[in-house]
This record gives C-alpha cells, structure tokens and sequence, in this order.
C-alpha cells in the first residue's frame, strides 16, 4: 500500500455544480420521478419537534424500536452471524437455507408447497416489487392498480409501462372489485394488488379476489390460445402477518392452483416482525419469472446481507417463537388501531365531521376527515385535504397522510393513520387535540 500522504482535494463545490443545463445532465426517466409527499411531511414534523412541540406523528409506515423491537432471536443472530463470519457475498438468490426456510414458513402458515426454485431472497420487499415489474413488464405494458395504493405509480414510471390507476371508493374498503378489474384486463400485463393494504389496512374478501383470479385465468386461458403473452398478478401480502378481525387473510394460489403460474408474492419479515432496517424480503413466483427477477436485481446488488439471511433463516422455523412475538406485537398494534378508532367514532357521535372504517389489518387506520368549506379561527378555509392536514398538524400536532399521497386524485378527505411509531398514551394525548382543533372551525 502506498502510504505517503494525498494533499486532499475540495471537491465540495465542484461536485454540487450543474452547469447551465442541470436539467439535461440526468436521464429523462430520473427527471420524471417525483418526490414522496410523506417525506415532505416528515420533514415538517420534525421541524416542529425541533421547536419542543409535541407531536403525534401518525404518517410513518414504520415501527420505533422503542415501542416495537424486533424479535430477540432475530437480534441476537444477526450479531452472532457477523461474529462467526458470514460476512461474504450471499449467492444471488438467497442463500439455500433461507429460501428452504421460507418455503416451509409457507407451506406452514399459508398452506402453500413452492419449490425452493420458486423463492429469491432480496434485500426488503422493494427489490420484489422492481423486479417483478422489470420481469414481466415491456415499455409501454399497462399495469392495472387500484388507488390509493402505495408506488405504484414510481414503478410504472420506472419501467416506462402504462399505468391505469383503478380509483376504488370505501364502499369495498378502498380494494378493486372483480368487475373493475375485468374492464380494464385486456391487453394487461400486470395487475399490482396488495392485501392488507397500504394506505387503508383494509383487505381484500376472499370472494372478491377469487373473481380477480377467475379473470386472470379466463383471460391468459385465451391468450395461451391466442399465443399471446400472459397478464401476470403482483400480490404483495407484505402485511399478512398483521391481518386483524374477521376477513381472513387469502392468497390466490389457495384459491387456484393454476394461479401459480402468474402470481408474483411480494413478502419479508418487514412488517411482520418490526424488521424495517433489518432489509429481508422475497419473492414466491412462477420459477421462471422469478430466474428473470434474479437476473435482473443481481446486477443491482438487491440481495440481503448475509448475517441477516442467516439469523432470518433460525427465526423462520421458531415456530414457538414467532407465535408468542406475534401474539404480543398485534396486540399492541391492534390497541393502538382500536384507541384511534374508537377515540374517532366517539368524536363523530359528539358532532365532529369524521368517519373511520374499522382496521382490518396492517398498522393502518382508514379515517375521514371532510370540514371542507370552515374556517379556522384565524379566518383561514378548509378546502382541501391538503389545508385539513396542515391544520391538524398546526393546531393539533397530529401527523396524517392524505389520500393523495397514494395516488388518489380528487379530495374526498380520507386520511392514513399509522400507529408504528406511536404509544397509546402520544395517542390518549392526540385525540382531545384532535377534537379541540375540529370543534374551533366555524
Ligand atoms: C405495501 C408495501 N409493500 C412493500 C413495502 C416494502 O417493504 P420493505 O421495507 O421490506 O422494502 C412496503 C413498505 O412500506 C409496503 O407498505
């Protein structure tokens, strides 16, 4: 090693400079991909916490360590992982182990028997969702998603395929119904649905999902005939784990075998075990696709670490102990869900213009907040969701996320709660700010 020293060289401006054409040095597709809004509102919130106020923040899609640590086991075996050395590359789908591991967490839990050819390991669910519109999808492909969903709109605009958004409405709890799909399926390449979903935390019937499958199967039946390129269905089910009241969770390869064929799952120890930074998901899928996946995010270096595969492949078959982290974890959420809920439906008894859906799942609460056209005490008028949110979050210091965020265009006033971040007293503490600040509009 040559070890005399290097003068340093400042490259601190010269780095940040654009030139006079900055907006024709990226690619035209970077140029496209707006910012997430939820981040902006992130950025708010912190600043007010900069300035001492209190907030209750309800718009991260993320557990606090704090309130929701990741499962002991699962610490302890990453660590021991990097102390023994698992510190080289992992193969390029995982390594063998994990993939079994997951394969029989399905064939356990979900009832489903995948080949270990059928499963990659990625690093967190993202890297599924990317490889699988990359896999399956051409430039200009149209992709079907209902709204509010969450990015599907970046993916599309990653991939240069065509997106319908599917606007869906609280009357089926914000999922698309059987015929709504069927309107737009010919021609489909790709149908993105996620179950619990994200923003709503509710979930999909299992009867709606069976006509959403009976439709893939009657149209890629027709096509086989045709010799025509199937229509693929992204299920991402990222928040099984979670699922709450009485909708059971379904996946389509339960409902139809021959589903397998073009079902894409979208999975990992993210949501179900508080896992966020810990970076483990996979993919289930058609074996393949899911060797086209694996040849597309090798080159992006999209796998996991391999201490984290190693300890994810231990945690996966403590049968015991996932029950009884389970057990505790959805507790909690769900006495975070209900206190907001049940805080919401009171206030809506008192007069107060909101509305809620019961949570179903996930660690998200789908509320309505519509004081469209009052006025705040210092003269101002509600006339978007935008304004109620900024409101609330002034007046009330409560973090929301508009529907808007999620693809929804058009303000009818709902909201996402998420409850990750938060204890049941910051929420205890919120909801009267909450009634105060919606009672002072005139
Ligand atoms: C619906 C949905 N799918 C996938 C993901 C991505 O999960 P990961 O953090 O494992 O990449 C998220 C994360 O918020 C999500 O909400």
């Amino acid at each position: 090693m040559d070890t005399r020293r290097r003068t340093a060289i400042d490259l601190g401006k010269i780095a940040a400079e654009t030139g006079p054409q900055a907006g024709l040095r990226a690619s035209r597709m970077t140029g496209g991909l707006k910012g997430s809004q939820i981040l902006q509102i992130a950025t708010e919130i912190r600043d007010l916490r900069s300035r001492g106020e209190t907030v209750c923040d309800l718009t991260v899609g993320d557990f606090s360590p704090q309130h929701f640590p990741i499962p002991e086991k699962l610490r302890d075996g990453i660590a021991s992982a990097i102390m023994r050395g698992e510190t080289n590359y992992p193969p390029a789908a995982g390594i063998l182990e994990l993939r079994q591991a997951v394969r029989r967490f399905y064939l356990r839990d979900l009832g489903l028997d995948y080949p270990v050819e059928s499963i990659m390991i990625t690093c967190g669910a993202r890297p599924v969702i990317y490889g699988t519109y990359r896999a399956v999808c051409d430039p200009k492909d149209r992709v079907l998603y209902p709204v509010p969903s969450w990015n599907n709109h970046y993916y599309v605009h990653m991939v240069e395929a065509t997106g319908v958004p599917i606007p869906t409405s609280a009357a089926s709890r914000f999922l698309p119904t059987p015929e709504q799909i069927i309107e737009h399926l010919a021609g489909a390449r790709l149908i993105s649905l996620n179950s619990p979903l994200n923003p709503t935390g509710t979930a999909i019937e299992p009867e709606a999902l069976r006509g959403i499958c009976e439709a893939v199967l009657n149209e890629n039946r027709r096509r086989e005939t045709r010799g025509e390129r199937p229509v693929y269905l992204l299920y991402d089910h990222i928040y099984w784990m979670l699922s709450v009241g009485e909708t059971p969770h379904v996946t389509p390869s339960e409902l139809f075998e021959e589903m397998a064929r073009y079902t894409i799952y979208v999975d990992g120890i993210s949501k179900g075990f508080a896992a966020t930074g810990v970076r483990v998901g996979w993919a289930v899928g058609p074996v393949d696709i899911v060797a086209r996946m694996r040849a597309v995010l090798s080159h992006a270096g999209a796998w996991a670490p391999r201490a984290e595969q190693c300890a994810t492949t231990e945690w996966l078959d403590d049968v015991e102990g996932i029950a009884a982290y389970q057990s505790e974890f959805k507790k909690a959420i769900s006495a975070r869900l209900n206190k907001v809920y049940e805080g919401l439906m009171a206030m809506k008894g008192r007069g107060c213009p909101v509305d809620a859906i019961p949570p179903m799942g996930a660690i998200y609460l789908t509320v309505r907040i519509a004081p469209f056209g009052r006025r705040t005490e210092g003269g101002a008028v509600l006339d978007d969701s935008e304004a109620v949110r900024s409101y609330l979050l002034e007046e009330a210091r409560i973090g929301i996320v508009p529907f808007a965020a999620f693809g929804v265009s058009g303000d009818d006033g709902w909201f996402r709660f998420s409850v990750g971040a938060t204890s049941l007293e910051e929420i205890e503490d919120a909801l009267p700010r909450l009634e105060k600040a919606l009672l002072a509009l005139s």
